[in-house]
C-alpha cells in the first residue's frame, strides 16, 4: 500500500524538499499551499512523479479554506499516513518596535495556522492509525525556539509555541495511534530566508549561530530528517523536538573563536 503524506506550504523551501523527499521513496504526496502559481509551478517541475503527487489550495489562516481542502482529501485519498506543517512566515526586528500587524501575521500563520490545518489532518491521520497503519505528523520548529536570538522575539516566540504543540499534541493524540514531533532547522537555504542573506543586506535578520561544519542547511537536509520521522525506523520516536543544525546551538563558541 503507498503510503499518503499532506504537506502545508509545499510550494517553496522546506515544504517542497519534503515533498520531493517523500516522493523519491514512493509516498503519495499532496502538496498544499495558498499560493496557487506555487503549486502549478511544483506539478510542472515535478511532473516525473505522476499522479503521485497531487496538489490543493488552502490558506492555514483561514478554516473555510481548510475545510474545503481536506474535504477534497478525504474524498480523492480518504486517509492521510503523514502531515507536515510547513507553513510558515518570518518577520524579523526588534520587539519594542515589531509592528502589531507583522506580529499577528506570525502567530496567524506559525501558530494558530500550525494549529488549526492540524486539527483538521487528524481525522485523516487517526482513519489509517485506526487500520493499524502508521499515521505521523512533523511540525516546522527552529533553532529559534530552543535558542532565541535577538531581533527575531516574535518569530521565537511562534516557534516555541510550535515546540509547546508538539508535545502536548504527542502525548493527547499517541492512544489514536497518531505520532507528532517536530524537527528544529538552523537557517535554510530557501526563498524565506534568501533576500536577507544577500550580501549587503540589512534586514537585522541573524542567522542561528556558526555552523561547526561550515554551510548553512539546505531543503533535503531537513527533508531527510522530516523522512526519518516519518519512516518505521521512528515508531517509538514521539513528542520530540529534533535540531537540525549541525551543532549550531550545541556548545557556546565565544566571540573570535573560530570553529
Ligand atoms: N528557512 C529557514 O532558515 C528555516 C529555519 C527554521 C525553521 N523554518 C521553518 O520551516 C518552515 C518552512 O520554511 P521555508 O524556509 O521553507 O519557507 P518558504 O518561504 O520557502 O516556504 C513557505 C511556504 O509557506 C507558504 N505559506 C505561507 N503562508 C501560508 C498560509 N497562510 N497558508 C498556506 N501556505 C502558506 C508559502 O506560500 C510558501 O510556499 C517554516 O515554518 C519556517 O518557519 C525555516
Amino acid at each position: 500500500m503507498t503510503s499518503i503524506a499532506a504537506i502545508t506550504g509545499a510550494a517553496s523551501g522546506i515544504g517542497r524538499g519534503t515533498a520531493r523527499r517523500l516522493l523519491d521513496d514512493g509516498w503519495t504526496v499532496v502538496a498544499m499551499d495558498m499560493s496557487e502559481q506555487g503549486l502549478a509551478k511544483l506539478r510542472e517541475e515535478f511532473g516525473i512523479y505522476g499522479p503521485r503527487l497531487d496538489t490543493v489550495v488552502a490558506d492555514v489562516t483561514s478554516e473555510a479554506s481548510l475545510e474545503k481542502a481536506f474535504a477534497e482529501i478525504t474524498q480523492r485519498h480518504g486517509h492521510l499516513n503523514g502531515f507536515v506543517a510547513s507553513a510558515g512566515l518570518l518577520r524579523t526586528g526588534p520587539l519594542d518596535s515589531m509592528p502589531v500587524n507583522e506580529w499577528d501575521d506570525l502567530f496567524a500563520v506559525n501558530v494558530r495556522g500550525v494549529w488549526l490545518s492540524t486539527k483538521h489532518a487528524m481525522p485523516l491521520l487517526k482513519a489509517a492509525a485506526a487500520k493499524g497503519d502508521a499515521a505521523r505528523v512533523v511540525f516546522l520548529a527552529s533553532i529559534s525556539g530552543l535558542r532565541h536570538k535577538i531581533d527575531s522575539g516574535a518569530y521565537a516566540a511562534t516557534k516555541a509555541a510550535v515546540i509547546a504543540l508538539t508535545k502536548v499534541w504527542a502525548v493527547e493524540s499517541a492512544a489514536s495511534g497518531v505520532l507528532v514531533n517536530a524537527v528544529a532547522p538552523a537557517t535554510t537555504e530557501t526563498p524565506m530566508v534568501a533576500p536577507h542573506l544577500n550580501p549587503g543586506s540589512n534586514t537585522r535578520y541573524r542567522t542561528s549561530g556558526t555552523s561547526p561544519i561550515g554551510r548553512i542547511a539546505q531543503p533535503v537536509d531537513i527533508a531527510n530528517v522530516i523522512h526519518f520521522l516519518m519512516s518505521p525506523a521512528a515508531a517509538y520516536v514521539n513528542g520530540t523536538v529534533i535540531p537540525v543544525d549541525a551543532g549550531t546551538i550545541a556548545a557556546f563558541v565565544p566571540a573570535g573563536v573560530k570553529v
